[in-house]
This record gives structure tokens, sequence and C-alpha cells, in this order.
């Protein structure tokens, strides 16, 4: 990194399109995160937000050119490429993406973003039709595939009165990306460009067409990790039952019901993946019929036949081509005990286990605890925010990896 000061320097690039005006917001939110930011305006972001309006907020002067001889005088384009930590481009439009795929340098932002080796990150705002157009896609996945990372866009109203995805992201959750993914600097770097899978969530096992056997799982421990793992780079799959939870930016989810849909999900993506993190609360049981109409209250007692569901870890386990396998283990009691037991059970790479049923940790809280397992060795990850226990968990299974990867250890 290039910073003297402990404060992440963020160069914010500002595109030509109409959310130009929310990136003004974005700014106080970059800096109230403790981020010294600089701006660089495209020509025809100027049509919709004037630089006095940036400069004021960031407390620096605008560069929009790279023939300003003045500009270049104070600091040149290249002295600004290696300050910057971290360069964060919103709105970042159809025609900038493109620019930035093919790898032009006709302005002054598209030349920083070349000159620079800090991680780049995108917030693309468009119309829907053009975020859809399959140009705009391929540029996309060109991109991603460099390790660009992408914020959004969201999905909903536009500008131009269109509905779907294409807005761009509310400044605050673009700033806390960035800072979030600042905080965790190299550590979480492997992920870029790492093809993972997560389950989430509980399972739903119907009983007739209104009642089902569930769980208490919120799903949110299984999200948090997609999220985090998304915003450092990682390509992340997310099999998720069901939740109230919507799908993190930049992360692709597939929405399952049951035990046996979720392992129909996780077969087929499970291809080319190099980790499957196993976070969903899957249903041991279900019920051996589904009645076809709701079933009537009619006596004083019911029983209703469950049988086994497949453990969808456990079978996965015993591919002989099978990507690094991180379980999950909530406990009431003797936690390690049985979270030991199952490491060895289910031939799995890492085990997360923690005990529910203690207040403010567990299932449906936003704060969990853990102690990790693997073969020969542990760690306790103190209770915190989900997002923060996350990251910690990635960062002991990046370990792993790189550990397991080494020649000559065959374990
Ligand atoms: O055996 P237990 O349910 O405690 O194991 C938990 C781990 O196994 C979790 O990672 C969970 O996602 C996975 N599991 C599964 N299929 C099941 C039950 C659990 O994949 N039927």
């Amino acid at each position: 990194m290039s910073s003297t000061s402990s404060a992440t320097r963020v160069l914010l690039g500002v595109a030509g399109g109409i959310a130009a005006y929310k990136s003004a917001e974005l700014v106080r939110r970059l800096r109230d995160g403790g981020a010294e930011v600089r701006v660089v305006m495209t020509e025809s972001a100027r049509q919709f937000v004037g630089e006095a309006t940036f400069q004021a907020l960031s407390g620096h002067p605008v560069r929009t050119s790279l023939w300003d001889a003045q500009a270049e005088a104070a600091m040149g384009h290249i002295e600004l490429a290696r300050w910057a930590d971290h360069l964060l481009i919103a709105p970042a439009t159809a025609d900038l993406i493109a620019r930035l795929a093919a790898g032009v340098a006709d302005d002054l932002l598209t030349t920083l973003v070349l000159a620079s080796k800090a991680p780049l990150w995108l917030a693309p705002a468009m119309n829907q039709q053009m975020w859809a157009h399959p140009a705009t896609a391929e540029n996309v996945a060109r991109l991603r595939g460099r390790g660009v990372r992408l914020l959004g866009p969201a999905d909903g109203e536009q500008a131009c009165g269109d509905i779907g995805p294409g807005r761009m992201l509310e400044p605050a959750v673009i700033a806390r990306a960035v800072l979030d993914g600042a905080g965790a600097g190299d550590e979480l770097s492997p992920l870029t460009g790492m093809p993972i899978l997560i389950s989430a969530g509980p399972t739903y096992e119907d009983i007739d067409p209104v009642r089902y056997v569930g769980n208490r799982s919120s799903g949110r421990m299984g999200y948090a990790i997609a999220e985090v793992a998304a915003q450092a780079g990682a390509e992340v799959t997310l099999v998720s039952g069901p939740v109230a939870l919507s799908a993190p930016f930049g992360v692709r989810r597939i929405n399952v019901r049951s035990a046996l849909e979720m392992q129909a999900a996780v077969d087929t993506e499970l291809e080319g993946k190099a980790a499957f993190i196993s976070a969903a609360a899957v249903a041991d049981f279900r019920p051996a019929v589904v009645a076809g109409s709701k079933i009537k209250k009619g006596d004083a007692s019911l029983s209703i036949e469950l049988v086994r569901n497949p453990d969808i870890l456990a079978e996965l386990s015993e591919r002989a081509e099978r990507p690094f396998l991180l379980g999950f283990a909530a406990e009431t009691d003797d936690v390690e005990q049985h979270a030991r037991g199952k490491l060895a059970r289910k031939r799995l790479d890492m085990i997360a286990a923690n005990r529910v049923g203690v207040d403010g940790c567990g299932f449906e809280s936003a704060e969990n605890a853990m102690t990790v397992y693997w073969n020969g060795g542990e760690a306790d990850i103190a209770l915190a925010d989900k997002r923060d226990v996350a990251r910690q968990l990635l960062i002991l299974m990046l370990a792993r990896m790189a550990e397991a990867a080494k020649p000559g250890d065959a374990a």
C-alpha cells in the first residue's frame, strides 16, 4: 500500500450518469468512515454535478482532465494512481465499463485505472436494458475475471421510469463495502476470483400443502459469509433455504425449499468450486409422504412418519474430486467432542462449532461466536457481528487451504 498515514485512501471516479448526484453523499460516507477521498470526474459526469460540490465534500481539488498543467504540477496522474489504496468508480456507466474492459485509457479516469495496482471497485448504474445487454454482460464478466469487485447494481425503480436491475447501490452500502474490504486487507485477497459454494438457511419439509417441518435457522451466518467473500472478490454461489434475507450484492443465489432440493442444487453447482461452506441447517428428517390436500384436525392426535434425509455434506465428502469442505455444528453441550466427531465422520477439512441455546449467540441472533476445529488444530472466534465472524472464519479457511496445497502434504 502507498499510504503513509493510517487513513484508507480512496480515489473516487465519477462517470456520467444521473446517479452521479448520489456520489456526493458517497464522499461524505467514505469520510465518515475514516477514509481520505480524492475525486476524479469524467467529462460527462460534469454535465450532471458540479466540481465544486465534490471539491467541498472531499476537501481536495477535483481532477477532470489529463491536460490540466496546473493540477499535474501539484500531483501528477501517476502519482495520484500510486496514492490510492482503493479505486472506486460510482456510478460506473455502461460506456465506462466497456472502456475499462477494453483497457482503453482515453481520459484521466481510465488512465488512472491502468496506472494503478490498487483494487478496483465498480458500482454500476444504468438503464436496466443497458445492464442486461450482452455487450455489458460480457464486459462485466471480463472485468470480474480480472478481479474487479462489483457492487450492485440494485433492482428497482429507475430515473428513466423503468423498473429492473441498474440502480446504483445506496452510498452507505457502497462505502461500507469498500471500507470493510479495505479493512480486510490482504488476508482475504486469495479469495479474488475463487469460485465458492455456500449453503445457508433452514430447509422446509412439507407435511401437506400448507404445513411443513422447519427449524429456527435465520440464514444470517451463511449470508454474512457469502457477502464478505463476494466483497473480497470471490465468485459466490449461494444455495439458500427459505429465509427473509435478500441476496448479498454480487452473489448468485439459488433458492431451494427442502433438503432434497438443496442436495440437487449443491450437486449441480459443485463442479469447479474451490470450497463448499455448508452453513445450512438441513432438516435431518422429512415426512414419509406429503399429503396432497390439507390434513383435517378430525382426530384427537396425529402421527406423522418421518424418514431420514440424505446428509448432503457427508455424501459429498466421499467423492474422489472434492473441494475444501467446511461444515458447521450447532451444539447445546460437549461442543468440542461433538464437533470433532462430525469432522471425522463427515471427513471434513474444517468444522465451525457454536453453542446454541445461549443468549446472543447462534441461530436467530446478529452475533455469533464459534470454535473452529481441523485435524491437528483449533481456533476461537470471539463473540462479534456475524460479518466479523465470517471474515475471521474465511481467513482460517484460506490458511488451511494454503496448507493443504503445499507440495508434499498429502493430508
Ligand atoms: O449432523 P449435523 O446436522 O450437526 O451436521 C451439520 C453439518 O452437516 C452442517 O454443515 C450441515 O450443513 C451439514 N448437513 C448436511 N445434510 C444434512 C444434515 C447436515 O449437509 N442432512
